[in-house]
């Protein structure tokens, strides 16, 4: 049996859909996902990881790109789910990057979990924004973004980005962020990055 959509000439039905949890399913979805070794340069030392399997993941990321990476004027949407918890002292979280072009920004918006969104400028200088769900999050083109799960259940938040924003990946990989996120006294606490 026929939909209406296939029914109606001049109609096309939507390439991608979206459960608002955090899900997105269509042909043209990409997805990656970082286990903890993968991030060996994200943590202060992942031997800390207590127990942990080295191939476990951290989070996963699914974003359509509707036209290819550089072209101006075009759109990415993506939503990222980062596992709850701890390397040592850290919590799970992202690599972090600036963007390439740092005109280019980008929105962040929760839909789950609750998490600390770590924005860095050109200065070093490092601030925190408290992610829960509904939170949204307008990143200025400038300043480095990295996200952490602070709580005890999955951190879930979609993202929209221009498609010629780019990543710079490498300024975070050789200097980290200015301060660190670590778990004290069963509290999240930004410190100098030393
Ligand atoms: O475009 C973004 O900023 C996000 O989709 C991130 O890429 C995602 O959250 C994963 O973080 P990172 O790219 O820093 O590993
Ligand atoms: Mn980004």
């Amino acid at each position: 049996m026929s939909t209406l959509h296939e029914e109606l000439e001049g109609v096309v039905a939507p390439k991608v859909f979206l459960d608002w949890g955090g899900v997105m399913t269509g042909a043209e979805i990409k997805e990656s996902s970082k286990t903890i070794e993968d991030l060996h340069r994200v943590f202060r030392d992942v031997s800390q990881a207590a127990g942990a399997n080295p191939k476990q993941v951290v989070y996963r990321v699914q974003w359509w790109a509707p036209v290819n990476a550089g072209v101006a004027g075009g759109l990415f949407w993506g939503v990222t789910t980062i596992e709850p918890g701890r390397v040592g002292d850290e919590y799970f979280m992202t690599h972090g990057h600036f963007h390439a072009e740092r005109t280019r920004a980008e929105y962040y918006g929760t839909v789950s979990g609750q998490g600390m969104l770590i924005r860095m400028d050109d200065d070093r200088k490092t601030w925190g924004e408290l992610m829960s769900p509904g939170s949204l999050h307008y990143i200025d083109g400038r300043h480095a973004h990295r996200v952490a799960n602070t709580g005890d259940s999955p951190l879930v938040f979609w993202a929209c980005w221009p498609s010629d924003a780019g990543y710079d990946y490498a300024t975070i990989a050789e200097r980290g962020f200015g301060s660190r996120l670590i778990s004290k006294e069963g509290r999240p606490e930004l410190v100098p990055n030393v």
